[in-house]
């Protein structure tokens, strides 16, 4: 017999969890299908920047309590060039706004907790999830429960496609109705954990001649730093001492800046990518987060475009139940990519200024320099890297 729900949602990450529950806040029902065990999407070690409106809407949504209480709330960060600190004084800038640290798998934890806690329904350890019908008024999703079990089926009204850059939502909006738009970086970023004390009370972005190194926290005593490498490095080729006299060279002040070590203990490489898909809605099929676009992390963006997109579509299934209307929910692709491509935009900018690019020339990393120099510098221009990292408003776009 097949399970009828109001929306299935495939992926248990940032996206699907907080649109099951804003549903279930709204008297709306939905399972969530998770090809991951809940230790694996509870550990996975991501970024960990929230935007003013991603923290109110947690708090709003009632899973906030834990974040307010553990999360780094931040008034400013620094930009780092020429062996100088420059800081951009968010707060003042933006009216009052903060940056909270607090990171993604803690989110992930809250969420998952909520919606067991509610209730709702999260089928983890799932195999071959495929969709069907996505076109008609009753679409399908089929998967196998632990991986192996026979073919079950959930029929439902509208599905979400929250199952981030692989996942087989987004090829089921044929080819020929869909835009791809894509930019591949030549960068990485190595990222560690290092249990030590803090060096520096807020965020470091230092663009260095040997390539850009990124300080943030995760708690008192424990660390998180990234540095620029070739995407295509092994991690077997950076030795902890190898990270300590980059991490040291990249981030040296003239006034003697000193870097805390402790014991390193993650690591890993990712590469870096911009993407778009145009449009995020095929049918009954809604696109959300990492499955729609993809930003590269040095705008701290991506957990925060998903809570957007979530929020809009939320909205749109809320009022087709309570009236019937769909004019909000024919509205999604606009209302979300107009936000998505402001935050791309700014995602791409912050990458290209921070980054060494092996294929810049001189002049180019001159210009890079001034980039820097004019944003620190000016406060009309200080205003609007201000008001882009801590987000635009959510509404952004409606
Ligand atoms: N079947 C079921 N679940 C799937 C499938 C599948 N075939 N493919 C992927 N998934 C799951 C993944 O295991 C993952 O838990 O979908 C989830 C997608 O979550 P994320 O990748 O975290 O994407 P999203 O929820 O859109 O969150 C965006 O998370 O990845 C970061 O940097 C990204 O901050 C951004 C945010
Ligand atoms: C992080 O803390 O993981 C982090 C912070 C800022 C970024 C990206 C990642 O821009």
């Amino acid at each position: 017999m097949p399970v009828k729900t109001q929306v299935g949602i495939i992926g248990a990450g940032p996206a699907g969890l907080m649109l099951s529950h804003l549903l279930y806040l709204q008297g709306i029902e939905s399972v969530i299908l998770e090809s991951r065990s809940r230790e694996e999407i509870e550990g996975t070690i991501r970024a960990g920047v929230l935007e003013q409106g991603t923290v109110d809407l947690l708090n709003e949504m009632g899973v906030g309590e834990r974040m307010m209480r553990e999360g780094h709330f931040h008034k400013g960060f620094e930009f780092r060039f020429n062996r100088q600190g420059h800081r951009i004084d968010v707060h003042e800038l933006t009216g009052g706004k903060y940056i909270t640290v607090y990171a993604q798998h803690e989110v992930i934890k809250d969420l998952v907790a909520a919606r067991l806690q509610a209730g709702g329904t999260i089928l983890f350890n799932v195999g071959d999830v495929s969709l069907h019908d996505v076109d008609t008024s009753t679409p399908k999703i089929r998967y196998r429960p632990d991986k192996d079990g026979e073919l079950q089926e959930i029929v439902c009204d509208y599905i979400g496609g929250c199952d981030g850059f692989h996942g087989p939502s987004r090829p089921m909006i044929p080819q020929a109705n869909r835009t791809e738009y894509q930019k591949v970086y030549p960068h990485g970023w190595l990222g560690i954990l290092v249990k030590a004390p803090s060096s520096v009370s807020e965020l470091v972005y230092a663009n260095h001649e040997r390539g850009f190194a990124l300080l943030s926290t995760r708690s008192p005593e424990v660390q998180r730093f990234y540095l620029q490498v070739n995407p295509k490095d092994d991690i077997k080729e950076w030795s902890d001492d190898r990270i300590w006299s980059e991490l040291h060279a990249r981030l040296e002040t003239r006034d003697g800046f000193q870097l805390l070590e402790g014991p390193i203990f993650q690591k890993s490489i990712v590469s870096m990518r911009s993407f778009v898909c145009d449009p995020m809605q095929y049918g009954r099929l809604f696109l959300a987060g990492d499955s729609a676009h993809i930003v590269p992390p040095t705008g701290a963006k991506g957990l925060n475009l998903a809570a957007a997109d979530v929020k809009v579509l939320a909205e749109g299934l809320k009022s087709f139940y309570a009236t019937g209307d769909s004019e909000m929910l024919n509205r999604y692709t606009e209302i979300c990519l107009r936000r998505v491509w402001l935050a791309e935009r700014f995602s791409y900018r912050m990458t290209n200024m921070l980054h060494r690019n092996p294929e810049h020339t001189p002049f180019e990393h001159q210009i890079q320099l001034a980039e820097l120099d004019y944003i620190t510098s000016s406060r009309a221009a200080s205003m609007s890297i201000a008001e882009n990292y801590v987000g635009l408003p959510m509404g952004f776009g409606s």
